[in-house]
């Protein structure tokens, strides 16, 4: 089992559909692939056209002392959907000082579900600094920060670097954090000018971007996957090549750049 966890400073970059994209792209491939959500917003099963009105999910099942089999739905796509859950606010109140008095919980319920060695999980996770992004990079083997190709987000990444650095103090099995660029655009010269940069100072670090493309956020609308709404389009050309890009780093790690 290989685990990444999806992160980024900022919201609202992308993380949640690139997390469904790469694990969609991956299952087409005909890898095992599992999505746990680990963000309140639960939004993630969203992508794989599962019930909007659904509120089971990890933190309902972590509350209730149930396992995360009975609570993982399989999709249509082939990918095994772990969703947050609702919960009132008392609840995620309760919920998060479990997940921050319990540091290996995560850990413990991907190994309890017995997946098969091969398998990939996907971590989606909320922006910034949380216990939820601390559980995540207690258990990942690497992590996959989220960049827009703007100057803000651009500034974040030093900052995002050294939190996930303190959240995986004293790992000696963490193998480090991949850079994607999401929503380039290549009529405008500071997206080149980012990527370039990015691609010089992470070396194959930098896994690559996702063209900003209207097919990604009509896909969802539509409940269908960007490859299968667009096949042709940019983007699931670009998130196909990432996918690949992606398996093979987390599958053979990489050199420091
Ligand atoms: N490559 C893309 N091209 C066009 N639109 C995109 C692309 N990637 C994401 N979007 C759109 O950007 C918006 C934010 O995406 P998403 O919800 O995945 O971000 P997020 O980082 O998970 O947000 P949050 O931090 O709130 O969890 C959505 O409307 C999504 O459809
Ligand atoms: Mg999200």
């Amino acid at each position: 089992m290989k685990v990444l966890a999806i992160a980024s400073a900022k919201g609202g970059v992308g993380k949640t559909t690139v997390t469904a994209n790469l694990a969609t792209a991956l299952s087409h491939a005909g890898q095992p692939v599992l999505v746990a959500d680990l963000d309140p917003q639960n939004a993630l099963r969203l992508h794989f056209g599962l019930d909007p009105q659904a509120i089971d999910g990890l933190s309902r099942a972590t509350l209730a002392g149930s396992s995360w089999r009975a609570n993982c739905e399989r999709s249509d796509r082939g990918v095994a959907v772990m969703s947050y859950g609702v919960l009132n606010e008392d609840d995620r109140t309760l919920f998060e000082e479990h997940l921050a008095t319990h540091p290996d919980w995560l850990r413990e319920h991907l190994e309890n579900l017995g997946m098969v060695r091969h398998a990939i999980v996907l971590i989606d996770t909320p922006p910034g600094p949380s216990v939820y992004l601390r559980q995540a990079l207690a258990t990942a083997d690497m992590a996959l920060l989220v960049t827009l190709p703007d100057a803000a987000s651009y500034a974040t990444l030093p900052m995002m670097e050294s939190l996930v650095d303190s959240y995986t103090e004293g790992r000696g099995d963490y193998q480090g954090h991949l850079h994607l660029i999401n929503q380039a655009d290549a009529t405008r010269q500071l997206s080149a000018d980012v990527a370039q940069v990015m691609r010089g100072l992470f070396g194959e670090r930098f896994v690559g971007s996702v063209h900003r493309d209207q097919s990604v956020a009509e896909a969802l609308a539509y409940d269908q996957s960007v490859f299968d709404y667009a096949q042709d389009s940019q983007a699931a050309a670009d998130l196909m090549e990432i996918a690949k890009t992606v398996l093979a780093r987390l599958c053979a790690g990489v050199q420091a750049p």
